[in-house]
């Protein structure tokens, strides 16, 4: 059951700050030539220099002091730590699965598990797979495919599940699939290639249900699954009474596993997990685990990172946390709105994404619209973004360049890092830029690596003059 409604309409911070970290204002000169000795990529700008990171939601959330009591009591012994159970136990008790293997974040589960499921001739399916999840079945051999329904390609269309998967196109892959050729099928939830989307208990009930009458295995990719759960609450018939606790428990026992990177809705800083049902798929992962992680009680982390993710998935799922989370990114997004911007809507649970190149229509995408937003968003208020667009999905053809489907710029929120004033001030920020928006140049790339090369690109400014009727 939930609590009573709030008589007070103010969402608040459901925490107050025990310990401080810095943050450093730096001029808008100092930014000029900060982004100059850095190409222009927001990968290369230190830290330091950076007062709002909006770079990723990965590995930046704040601990609680929970967490870091339970980091004390860590037991960092190399085989059978009282911290490897208390862990699984949490796990166990979160997803039902019988086997619980710890990993040092989500990529590695991903790794051990299409090295045992993948290979040559498999297809893998999705709703949208994230790039490390298709990374890791490409390297297998196998096939990555996405099948999110339609709407989760627009970025306008409104649509409370965008992270839906197309069932009627999944039930023809698996019809016309060779047997055998399907050795699982994945969920991400939410779905954050495809703008942090949710997924409906529905469309995940009816999932399972297609793979287990197929005999195909179906698998969460649960990184971000209490935003989830918070959103089937919110929006889906039936659940508004139901604590996000009891529906995520509800999504765990629909899936036959899952890979999780504990740096999101595990509240830490670093970690993951495999979480699986079946004895003889556990075996196979263990040794390959032991090969490169570690010991199965530890899998690469030590035992306080293990004590940091049993606290920090209890705490993810409270309720007055997930109320405050879903609606900090909501207000952010509902003023960039205000101002004009055009956004992927409505916003998923842990980001907003802006439609960059709707936004500047005078920057054609070869020229890296959604890199132009990034630079002015950093010259103008130090905050960083990132750039999900040409930069990241483009690549060069004999010479051209291919540009990507879309330029979006990601406004990614570490989970209970920042707060009401400074999401504030991205907004007064923002403003700023959207007034002087016709005025940004775009780029070229001067050097770049051959594969995931937005990482380590190197941009200059392309300069002309812009006609005044823009
Ligand atoms: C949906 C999804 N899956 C997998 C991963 C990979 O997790 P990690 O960065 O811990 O390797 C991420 C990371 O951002 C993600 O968002």
């Amino acid at each position: 059951m939930t609590d009573p409604p709030d008589p007070y309409h103010t969402i608040i911070e459901p925490f107050k700050i025990k310990t401080i970290e810095p943050i450093r204002l730096t001029s808008r000169e100092e930014r000029h030539t900060i982004l100059r000795q850095a190409r222009y990529n927001m990968f290369n700008i230190h830290a330091r220099d950076i007062l709002i990171d909006f770079l990723t939601d990965s590995g930046t959330a704040a601990m609680s002091s929970e967490q870091w009591a339970a980091i004390m009591r860590g037991d960092n012994a190399y085989a059978g730590s009282d911290s490897f159970y208390r862990f699984e136990t949490e796990v166990k008790s979160l997803t039902g699965y019988q086997y619980i293997i710890p990993t040092h974040q989500g990529r590695a589960a991903e790794h051990i598990l299409f090295s045992i499921l993948g290979g040559p001739g498999k297809i893998i399916p999705n709703n949208t797979h994230f790039d490390t999840t298709r990374a890791n079945i490409e390297v297998s051999g196998a096939q990555a495919r996405d099948l999110v329904i339609p709407e989760g390609k627009h970025p306008k269309e409104r649509h409370p599940f965008k992270g839906n998967m197309d069932l009627s196109k999944l039930e023809h892959l698996l019809q016309t699939a060779k047997p055998d050729q399907v050795p699982l099928c994945m969920m991400t939830i939410t779905n954050n290639s495809g703008g942090g989307q949710p997924v409906s208990m529905q469309n995940i009930r009816e999932t399972s249900e297609l793979c287990h009458r197929y005999g195909v295995l179906f698998f969460l990719d649960a990184c971000r699954f209490a935003e989830n759960a918070y959103f089937i609450k919110l929006r889906e018939r039936g659940y508004q009474n139901h604590s996000p606790s009891d529906i995520a428990h509800e999504m765990f026992r629909l899936s036959d596993g899952c890979t999780m990177s504990a740096k999101k809705d595990g509240l830490v800083n670093i970690g993951g997990f495999l979480g699986l049902q079946d004895e003889g798929l556990a075996q196979q992962a263990r040794n390959l685990l032991i090969l490169t992680e570690g010991f199965p009680t530890y899998g690469g982390l030590a035992g306080r990172d293990l004590e940091a993710i049993a606290q920090g998935l209890r705490e993810v799922l409270d309720e007055h946390y997930l109320k405050y989370r879903i609606r900090s990114v909501e207000y952010l997004a509902e003023h960039l709105i205000r101002i004009g911007y055009p956004l992927v809507e409505p916003p998923g649970g842990h980001a907003v994404y802006i439609d960059a190149r709707a936004l500047l229509p005078h920057i054609p995408p070869t020229q890296f619209p959604g890199q132009a937003l990034c630079t002015a968003l950093y010259e103008y208020g130090g905050i960083r973004t990132v750039e999900i667009g040409n930069a990241m999905f483009g690549y060069l053809k004999d010479g051209q360049e291919i540009p990507s489907d879309m330029d979006l710029v990601r406004l990614a929120i570490p989970r209970r890092a920042y707060t009401q004033s400074h999401i504030d001030y991205v907004i007064e920020v923002a403003e700023r830029v959207f007034q002087a928006r016709r005025t940004f140049q775009g780029f070229k790339v001067i050097r770049q690596a051959p594969i995931l090369r937005h990482f380590t690109m190197e941009f200059e400014p392309v300069y002309r003059i812009y006609e005044t009727r823009l």
